[in-house]
């Protein structure tokens, strides 16, 4: 539930995703929303709105803006990035460090600094992932990875702080349209109502949320037949 007691911490809130979570936490009511970027800048002008700096990938940074934002309440984890990258691709080893240092290392940061705060209020974490955290995308085999890694990381964060009266939420959506899917030419999640879904899943008490029909889809044919839903990924035209 988000009301005017919810205060929010939104990181990568300068564009995409977090630039509607951002919209949608006010919308709701939220009473304050720490909004980060890398340049501190955020161009929604509301006075519920405190632009933060924030790179996730810096330890002084992080420490930084959670002493900053000490009344946090709400953390929506969303910043991430997308090097596109297969393995055998020239640079494939640094972006697999780039992607592992800001989707898993950063996260894991993130998580560490605003716990103790959310343990004080008893609040939430809402760690943005992918369905690309169940399945592999060869064209992207490192994105994959990390975000896998990232979904493990959230379970276990959510073992660890339900006893504190912390809610852990993993989303997964499927393809958004925002920057990091311009290349993407299949049908794509609107930006707005993907964080929607993703606050509505604050309503119950599940832990993870899969947004869209991609996701459903797939996650629902893993669940009933795991390896022909990896395979057709894997081997679409069915050269296994
Ligand atoms: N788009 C999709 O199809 C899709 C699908 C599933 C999940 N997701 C996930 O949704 C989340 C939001 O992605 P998006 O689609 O909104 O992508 P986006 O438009 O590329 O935005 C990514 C955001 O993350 C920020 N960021 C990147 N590295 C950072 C760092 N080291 N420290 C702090 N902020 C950093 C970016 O800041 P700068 O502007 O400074 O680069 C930007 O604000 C990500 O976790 C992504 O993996 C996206």
């Amino acid at each position: 539930m988000i009301d005017r007691h919810t205060i929010a911490f939104v990181s990568g809130a300068n564009r995409g995703l977090g630039a509607q979570f951002v919209a949608r936490l006010l919308a709701r009511g939220a009473g304050k929303v720490y909004a980060a970027s890398r340049t501190g800048h955020i161009d929604i002008d509301d006075a519920h709105v405190i632009p933060v700096t924030l790179d996730i990938t810096d330890d002084g940074s992080v420490t930084h803006a959670a002493r900053l934002a000490a009344d946090t309440t709400l953390l929506v984890n969303n910043a991430g990035v997308n090097r596109q990258s297969a393995f055998l691709a020239p640079h494939a080893l640094d972006d697999a460090r780039a992607e592992m240092d800001v989707n898993y290392f950063g996260t894991l940061r993130m998580a560490r600094a605003f716990a103790p705060m959310l343990m004080e209020s008893h609040g939430t974490m809402i760690n943005v992932l992918s369905i690309l955290a169940r399945v592999s995308l060869p064209a992207m085999g490192s994105l994959c990875a990390s975000k896998a890694a990232a979904l493990r990381l959230t379970e276990s964060m959510c073992a660890a702080l339900a006893p504190h009266g912390v809610r852990v939420l993993a989303a997964l959506p499927g393809a958004i349209d925002t920057d990091m899917s311009r290349d993407f030419a299949g049908p794509k999640l609107d930006a707005a109502e993907t964080a929607d879904a993703i606050l509505d899943a604050l309503a119950d008490d599940a832990r993870e949320i899969y947004v869209g029909t991609m996701a459903q889809q797939l996650v629902q044919g893993l669940a009933s037949n795991r390896a022909a839903t990896q395979a057709q990924l894997l081997f679409p035209s069915g050269d296994a």
